[in-house]
């Protein structure tokens, strides 16, 4: 494996990242936080990821923008409101183990372990590895095992950050399905349009879906995601929160809405210990 050859240092910053380039995309992924911070899709000359133009790229910090991991719980900690939001794989730093290129693209895989640090906030072992294959689509794949000798629970996310003009966006694939209103007491709603639309700020955990969505730009199909994954999550900020987010410029609320993926809420995975788990997701052009 020649991995040396893809390494780029992200900007103004010590953290390294994998650059790839071949007949179908740009890719840049960042292996702090196994992130993939750019995907260009070049059979539509299209980008498939926002990234905001004030994110930091700093060792322990999240990085705004791309797909930022949530694991091993997703948002506040249940217990523990002074642990880190969304976990802590977004903010560690992962170890490239491979790069292969085959006719269909390149496949990098990237794994985090537990260590000393992670015991602190999550006492168990466990292998993580990210399967990020850079093809005509993006597709990730989560691949969990259970090193511990104790079952262990968790939630997670792939926090999808997508390009859009959030006023002009719409979200389809959740009619009928439930969602836990996080801006109203978490109260449990249902989804009765057809297509989540942007006119405030919005941030709903939809439990149970079928894991097949299209975002929509002006009536038109924009970016098509598929996931084995239970779970979604649909993110604005809108307008003051975004005023709150100091790597997120003020008016960029306009430019970005979140579709995130995963198991969340009633769909929380137990891992029983020698255990393995995986899910997958996949992004394209629609
Ligand atoms: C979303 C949550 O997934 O992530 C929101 O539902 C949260 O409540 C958002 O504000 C961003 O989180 P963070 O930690 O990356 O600022």
């Amino acid at each position: 494996m020649e991995v040396q050859k893809y390494l780029v240092k992200l900007e103004n910053s010590e953290l390294e990242a994998i650059q790839i380039s071949n007949l179908f995309c740009e890719a840049l992924i960042s292996l702090h936080g196994a992130q993939v911070l750019k995907f260009h899709s070049k059979k539509c000359n299209k980008d498939l990821l926002w990234l905001s133009d004030l994110a930091k790229f700093e060792t322990g910090k999240a990085i705004r923008g791309g797909i930022p991991l949530c694991f091993p719980w997703f948002g506040g900690h249940p217990t523990d409101a002074n642990l880190p939001a969304h976990g802590f794989a977004r903010n560690s730093l992962w170890q490239l183990k491979d790069i292969t290129e085959d006719t269909a693209g390149h496949h990098v895989l990237i794994e985090l372990t537990d260590t000393a640090a992670t015991r602190q906030l999550w006492n168990y072992a466990f292998k993580l590895q990210m399967l990020i294959h850079c093809g005509e689509e993006l597709k990730l794949e989560f691949k969990l095992q259970n090193l511990d000798q104790h079952a262990f629970e968790f939630t997670f996310a792939w926090h999808s950050y997508f390009p859009v003009v959030t006023q002009h966006a719409s979200v389809l694939g959740l009619q009928d399905t439930h969602y836990i209103d996080q801006l109203d007491e978490n109260k449990v709603k249902t989804q009765t349009s057809q297509g989540i639309e942007f006119t405030a700020e919005t941030d709903r955990v939809y439990p149970k879906t079928s894991g097949k969505f299209i975002i929509q730009q002006n009536g038109e199909n924009h970016i098509q995601i598929q996931s084995t994954a239970k779970s979604a999550v649909v993110w604005n900020p809108w307008i003051k929160k975004a005023e709150r987010l100091a790597d997120v410029a003020n008016d960029a609320w306009q430019e970005f809405i979140c579709v995130e993926t995963g198991q969340i809420a009633s769909e929380k995975v137990s891992l029983d210990a020698g255990e393995t788990v995986q899910y997958q997701l996949s992004i394209a052009t629609a």
